[in-house]
Order: C-alpha cells, then structure tokens, then sequence
C-alpha cells in the first residue's frame, strides 16, 4: 500500500545516499547515541566530530561521566556552547548512575524523564541505540514533512506540532525503523535544506506538495513577528 511504498523509497534512497559513516554510528550504543544527539541539538556535525572523539575518550560510559568533576565537562564542551546542554548531560548521568545501574534505561518514558532528554532525542535514543521503533521530529524533520504536506502554520505553535508528530507517527516504520530515522535527518541535512533544496534529489519529489506548489522553501511557516 502507499505508505509501505513510501518507506521503501525513503529506505532505498538512505542506503544509496545516507550518512553511514558518521562516529557515533560505529557502534551505536545508547550512551554514544545520547552524547550525539545533545551536541548535535544546537551544532553542525562537521564541527560535533572533533567534540565526540574527545568526549567519549576522556568518559567512555555514563558511569566515567557521572563520577567526573563537571568543570572537567564543561572543559571538554568548550566551544560548542549553549553549556546547559553539558550540565544536563552530567547530571542525568548521575541519575544513570544512581537510578539505573549505569545503563540507559530502555523505557521511551524513563529516557525522557532524564535532564536534557525531550521527546525527539529519546526517539533517536530509543531507535538508534536500542533497535527499537520511536518516532522522532527534530528541525531536519520537521522541514521535511512540512513541506512534504505542505503543513502551514509555525511549527512552534502547538496545533502545527501536533499535526507534524502526527505524521511522523504516521510514515515512522517498525522494519528499520533506526534506518528510516536516519534517512529522515539526512534527508533534511542534506536535500531539503532550508533555502535552497534539491528536490531533484529527492524521493518523496513525486509525492510533494511543497515541490508541487513550486515554492517549497516557503515551508515551515516563520514564527510570526
Ligand atoms: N542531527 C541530529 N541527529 C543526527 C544524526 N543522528 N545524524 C546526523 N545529524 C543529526
């Protein structure tokens, strides 16, 4: 049926023309996942690379993050900024620490329930790390199915959230479900790019209502002034 047909095309491009490569990909533990996906919340892989290597050299498990000195943590984030990301890093640690033997907890709800951890980066905890199914909707995403529906309105708002989760839910897949995210993010990364996207690229081009409008960078809605 059409959405088994649409994953398999998202599936077919992402084995041609996803990134497999990237560190935090070999192996995908939880833990490497997690550190991953927080410096990738705010910063660009090309410059989280040299941070990853570094990160999990000096605190190779949750528990080596946990029992560090946060100074030493935040000495080793200097330079990707926005430093409460560190700090939440090192204190849901401890809570991994104290609460959960030192492993990442395999439950959606637990990993969310830890500091620094919202819905989306729990789902690519959950999927990436654990080889389970859980939806995410990061920006890349996001963008993607914005324009994919045509989805009006600023995502920010809480009914285009809604709306937008909805159809992540809708095409997230339980086969492959880690590759399927990681087309999605790769897809957004790196085709339908915020300004100028190559849509001849892409394999949603046939099914898309933003490339049929002929102006598919007009999706996601700016936050109103
Ligand atoms: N941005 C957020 N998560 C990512 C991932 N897993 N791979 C590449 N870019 C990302």
């Amino acid at each position: 049926e059409a959405v088994n047909r649409t994953r398999a095309a998202i599936l077919a491009w992402f084995d041609r023309h996803g990134r497999h490569d990237l560190p935090w990909q070999h192996p995908a533990t939880p833990y490497r996942v997690w550190v991953s996906e927080v410096m990738l919340q705010q910063t660009q892989v090309a410059t989280v690379v040299p941070y990853f290597h570094r990160f999990m050299r000096r605190f190779p498990s949750p528990r080596a993050l946990a029992d560090a000195p946060q100074e030493e943590v935040l000495a080793l984030w200097a330079g990707l900024g926005y430093y409460a990301r560190a700090r939440n890093l090192h204190r849901a640690a401890q809570h991994i620490r104290d609460q959960y033997g030192g492993e990442l907890p395999a439950d959606l709800d637990a990993l969310e329930a830890l500091p620094g951890i919202g819905r989306s980066t729990a789902g690519a905890i959950h999927s990436l790390g654990q080889g389970r199914r859980a939806v995410i909707l990061d920006g890349n995403v996001k963008r993607v199915l914005a324009r994919w529906h045509a989805v009006d309105g600023w995502p920010g708002r809480t009914a285009v959230a809604r709306r937008l989760w909805a159809l992540a839910e809708h095409y997230t897949p339980a086969h492959r479900c880690a590759d399927y995210n990681q087309a999605m993010m790769d897809l957004g990364a790196t085709v339908c790019t915020r300004r100028t996207p190559r849509c001849h690229e892409c394999p949603l081009q046939a099914r898309c209502a933003g490339h049929a409008s002929g102006r598919p960078e007009a999706w996601p809605t700016p936050k109103p002034k």
